[in-house]
């Protein structure tokens, strides 16, 4: 996969969680770039960390406005969100012990990626149009 670009099929129509979207897709993108650049151990480290850092700012951003308005999807969406995390401490754990490899690499330009837009497609915009019906606006913490 290349570049991930956000585009309007992305959108969940809250723009909280699209801006969200967009610098979620910014960091892996900066990731992938130390990677396939072969980039120092030490850029890629950081551009991990700052990936994994946003994911648990996101998904908790998210968490607390399905709470807020008592989603019944909450549970479902919430384990989703925890087998991500639960997957990228993997990849921290590899990477920690093996450095960049190319099962890394894999992960990073393909699964990540593939597994955010089915996420937001799939799971995100359920939430989206959740909103819309009960007409609830979101705001909050950029
Ligand atoms: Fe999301
Ligand atoms: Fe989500």
């Amino acid at each position: 996969m290349g570049k991930i670009v956000w585009n309007e099929t992305l959108s969940v129509g809250i723009a909280l969680i699209d801006e969200q979207h967009k610098t979620w897709i910014e960091r892996l993108n900066a990731l992938a770039a130390a990677i396939n650049t072969n980039a120092a151990q030490a850029q890629v480290a950081e551009t991990l960390g700052f990936l994994v850092e946003y994911t648990g700012f996101h998904f908790s951003s998210e968490q607390k406005a399905m709470q807020a308005h008592n989603y019944p999807g909450y549970a479902e969406h919430l384990q989703k969100h925890e087998a991500l995390k639960a997957t990228l401490a993997e990849l921290v754990k590899d990477f920690e012990e093996e450095g960049a490899t190319q099962s890394l690499a894999n992960a990073v330009n393909t699964f990540l990626g593939n597994w955010l837009i089915k996420h937001i497609q799939q799971v995100d915009q359920k939430f989206g149009a959740f909103v819309r019906e009960k007409g609830i606006v979101i705001a909050g913490q950029g």
